[in-house]
């Protein structure tokens, strides 16, 4: 019997539910070709069902979705909600409750895309970021002090565990070493202020390090790396961060390879379940316009795909995506495609199947 994957589908909100439909014909289309099936069971979370119901994670949700072989998100964020009630409630749950301690995050430019940066090309734009994901400044752990009062405190700490630091670093060398592209792991950090979180993150790094002597291993100052990803990205192979400095520096990536239009990203849970998703959110202002670039969010079908191993069908999936961004999209920025956002997903279906 063909090999079935069951997936659980988020499309969530704003444009959300739109680039997810497209997602799902290229994934269709990619696993009819490599000869394999998925079976889907959309989940209705996000900003409309906690405006309609109160409910951000139902009971027994994080269970149900621990027991797929993936999960596919479109988008989390609503103009009427408050911010941080749906991004911590929902989606750092998620990560959070499904150990997905990895974020994963490709910035590749592909040939024809056009990027920001004078003189550069596909060769010089091509590497992954390995974001911590479970801990770091994003964990929740502070709180306030007389709040409301003209002596208020407020404290939001950063929690570095040397088991969560060790873990995500030793992904990002064994990441690096199975890509076998530059063979370079850079460790983005602070040592020079945050003396506490970077000294345990940079211990960590280098007695990890002690086990893979093919892996070059450079470091850099977060303020320090957003200057040479836009002045020589070409340095750059694995990168590997915390929480909060992989959140700033990956959407520096996104716009170096193209944009928000193209780039995807994955919560990985090397042992469980992981979820992948566009990281261009939930775009509010153009929701319901069949203007939203969906490459995103195929492209998160074929990391998706990539890690459940069926990488004949991600490839198919790739090969699409660099087909329509090279030959048909006259840009990446929604509305200003040339097509509409069914069309771009029909011209990746036509690839896929071709
Ligand atoms: C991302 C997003 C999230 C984050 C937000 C929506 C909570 O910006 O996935 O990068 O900060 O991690
Ligand atoms: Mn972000």
């Amino acid at each position: 019997m063909a090999k079935s994957y069951r997936i659980a589908v988020i499309p969530g909100d704003g444009t959300g539910p739109e680039v997810i439909r497209e997602a799902l014909k290229a994934l269709d289309a990619a696993s009819q070709k490599a000869g394999f099936s998925t079976e889907k069971v959309h989940f209705d979370l996000g900003g409309e069902r906690y405006l309609r119901t109160g409910e951000i994670l139902p009971e027994g949700a994080i269970d149900d979705l621990g027991k797929f072989d993936a999960i596919l998100l479109g988008a989390i964020g609503h103009p009427d909600v408050k911010p941080g009630i749906l991004e911590k409630g929902l989606l750092l749950q998620l990560r959070f409750k499904l150990d997905q301690y990895i974020n994963l995050r490709p910035v590749i430019l592909y040939p024809g895309v056009e990027t920001p940066l004078k003189d550069k090309g596909p060769d010089d734009i091509n590497f992954t970021v390995v974001r911590e994901n479970t801990e770091g400044l994003y964990t929740g752990a502070g709180g306030f002090l007389r709040k409301d009062t003209p002596h208020e405190v407020a404290v939001q700490e950063s929690i570095n565990t040397r088991f969560g630091a060790e873990r995500c670093i030793r992904f990002a060398f064994d990441f690096c070493r199975k890509r076998n592209y530059r063979k370079k792991l850079t460790l983005c950090g602070k040592t020079n202020v945050l003396t506490y979180a970077f000294d345990l993150w940079q211990r960590a790094f280098n007695d990890v390090a002690k086990e893979y002597p093919d892996v070059q291993t450079d470091y850099a100052h977060v303020d320090a790396i957003c200057m040479w990803m836009i002045k020589n990205p070409e340095w750059f192979d694995v990168i590997v961060t915390d929480n909060m400095f992989g959140d700033i520096i990956t959407d520096l990536g996104a716009m170096i390879q193209g944009g928000l239009g193209i780039a995807a990203g994955g919560n990985i849970n090397p042992n469980g379940v992981s979820m992948f998703e566009p990281i261009g959110g939930s775009a509010p202002k153009y929701a319901g316009l069949n203007i939203i670039n969906p490459v995103a969010a195929i492209a998160a079908a074929q990391m998706m795909l990539e890690h459940l191993g069926e990488t004949g069908a991600a490839g198919l999936i790739e090969d699409a995506i660099k087909r329509v961004v090279s030959r048909d999209l006259k840009s990446l920025s929604a509305g200003r495609m040339g097509y509409s956002t069914t069309e771009v997903g029909d011209l990746a279906v036509k690839y896929i199947i071709r």
